[in-house]
């Protein structure tokens, strides 16, 4: 049984996903490199699709209905040690959330696979 469990379900679903999202993103906000992209956007917004986004990742039963990763990050010059900081605060807000070192891993392996999506569009 355990192991036909998807990542989203094992992690606590939906209350779980909120709180790591939260968290990454007061990680992310923390970051003077990081918190000038995003000054002028809807906070709500983007928290509602990230937590859209991780849910579906992680194979949730969620679909996510912001623009896709391309058009999401088009014409903000997004360098790689961007992409780079924002990752490692994904799998430390996972990792603050209990998720295991093997479900942080293909969490991980998802988002790295979007980088060319991200940076300098
Ligand atoms: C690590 C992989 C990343 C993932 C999975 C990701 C995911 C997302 C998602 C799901 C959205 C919401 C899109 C929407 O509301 O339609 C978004 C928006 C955004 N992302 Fe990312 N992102 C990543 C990396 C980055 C990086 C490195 C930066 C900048 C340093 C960044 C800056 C932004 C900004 C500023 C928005 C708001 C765009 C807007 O509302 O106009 N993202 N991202």
């Amino acid at each position: 049984m355990t192991q036909t469990q998807t990542i989203y379900a094992r992690i606590g679903g939906r209350e779980a996903v909120e709180s790591v999202v939260a968290d990454f993103y007061e990680r992310v906000f923390s970051d003077s490199l990081l918190k000038p992209y995003f000054e002028d956007i809807d906070r709500d917004v983007l928290y509602a699709h990230q937590v859209q986004f991780i849910s579906a990742v992680a194979g949730g039963p969620v679909s996510y209905d912001g623009a896709d990763m391309q058009a999401a990050h088009e014409g903000m010059g997004i360098t790689g040690e961007a992409f780079g900081r924002v990752a490692t605060y994904l799998a430390e807000a996972l990792r603050g959330n209990d998720v295991s070192e093997h479900d942080i891993d293909a969490i991980l392996d998802e988002v790295g696979a979007l980088e060319p999506d991200v940076v300098g569009q």
